[in-house]
């Protein structure tokens, strides 16, 4: 399994990872935002950082991260201590040299050359006391499971601080893994390496021998990978997934961990708002391919965010009449997944608010979807219906 990038990975953003970065870059500002006011101190560690930007000028993972640290020191006096490994030599040179720049705007920036699993602990001992968030995206496979969970459940004993990972879950080693856990002549110690992974052998399952996976297998072993990682964690966990073009099986899913609700609503968000990113570079790829086409094939199969608004709203209006029937008022922030239903990550938060007003028009709730005191929208609370 191959777990380094090819010449061609740093010459410019790829489809994924246009989603995958603007993921990031909105999530992480609000992560540092929602969590670090109280120390006016955050610890993030991108665990396979590789060269920090692309030769195209486009930032990676490591600059976005770094920007933020930036932005977040000179605007709000908090401070990032930033923490990234990359293992190849060449891409620990260019790394270097982007965090020199950032150093030099006084971000604490430390570049280790070496394997993610050496410099985990020390991580660890840094952020005691300080929120933590870890973006872990190998090309292949990721940390062992034990070292995840373990690192997880020393910071849920230890002190509870707000704690987070983003984690690349490569489908295209599930499905190869798959192919090899199933063939006569699969090589045992690749579906060992993926059982560590996994923490178990639970996904050959999956992929029986003698026999035809089912179509989605690699899906629901993603599905079931998140699922044994909530149960283990304690943690709420998502996963999204991230394709090359549309309708092609997604060659990663970008999963997510918190504990905390607020989390799990912003990620939600900010990946509605990466998915509009990604639909958006693919018709200026299509365009660049062939100028002379009248409408990308992007522009003719995105769905249209309105139209998917427009069903969303009504859907979601009636998730929030579902919470309403306890009888008590329900602030949407404490019930992410139940107001979003299948439109979480979808959708943005925008479609919350219509949708407490779709039910106001409805009768079925006092509450008006405006912010009163200019509360944000999470925190807006829907009434139950008045008797
Ligand atoms: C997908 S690339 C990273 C892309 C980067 N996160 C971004 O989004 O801009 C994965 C990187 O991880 C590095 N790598 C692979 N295994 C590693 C390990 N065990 N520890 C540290 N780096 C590793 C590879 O050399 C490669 O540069």
């Amino acid at each position: 399994m191959s777990t380094g990038t090819s010449g061609a990975y740093w010459a410019e953003q790829a489809l994924p990872s246009v989603f995958k970065h603007s993921l990031l870059g909105r999530y992480i500002p609000q992560f540092g935002g929602m969590t670090g006011s109280r120390d006016g101190r955050v610890v993030y560690l991108d665990g396979y950082a590789g060269e920090g930007r692309y030769e195209s000028g486009e930032a990676g993972s490591a600059e976005i991260a770094m920007r933020v640290a930036s932005k977040h020191l000179s605007r709000h006096g908090l401070r990032w201590t930033c923490f990234f490994t990359e293992r190849e030599r060449k891409s620990v040179t260019r790394l270097e040299e982007i965090a020199a720049i950032y150093r030099g705007q006084g971000v604490d920036v430390r570049v280790h050359h070496g394997e993610v699993d050496q410099v985990l602990d020390e991580v660890l001992r840094t952020a005691a006391g300080l929120p933590l968030f870890l973006f872990l995206d190998p090309c292949g496979l990721g940390l062992p499971w034990h070292r995840l969970t373990q690192a997880m459940a020393l910071r849920r004993t230890a002190n509870r601080r707000p704690t987070e990972f983003l984690m690349n879950f490569s489908m295209v080693a599930v499905r190869r893994l798959g192919g090899n856990a199933r063939s006569a002549k699969g090589v045992e110690r690749s579906s060992e390496r993926f059982d560590e992974v996994c923490g178990g052998r639970w996904w050959r399952d999956f992929f029986p021998a003698g026999k035809e996976p089912a179509p989605d297998a690699d899906e629901a072993v993603a599905a079931e990978y998140a699922r044994r990682l909530a149960a283990a964690t304690g943690m709420l966990v998502r996963s999204v997934p991230v394709a090359k073009a549309p309708h092609h099986k997604p060659v990663y899913h970008l999963v997510y961990g918190t504990w905390r609700q607020h989390g799990l609503w912003v990620f939600g968000d900010a990946a509605a708002r990466a998915r509009d990113a990604w639909w958006e570079k693919l018709e200026v790829v299509e365009e660049q391919g062939d100028p002379d086409v009248l409408f990308s094939t992007a522009s003719l199969i995105r769905p249209d965010p309105e139209v998917v608004a427009k069903a969303a709203v009504p859907a979601m209006a009636q998730n929030m009449e579902r919470l309403l029937r306890c009888g008590r008022p329900v602030k949407l922030v404490d019930h992410t997944l139940e107001v979003f239903g299948d439109y979480y990550g979808q959708v943005t938060e925008v479609a919350a608010r219509a949708a407490i007003k779709h039910l106001h028009h409805q009768g079925k709730t006092p509450s008006t979807g405006v912010s009163r005191n200019r509360e944000k929208i999470r925190d807006l609370v829907v009434e139950p219906p008045r008797r």
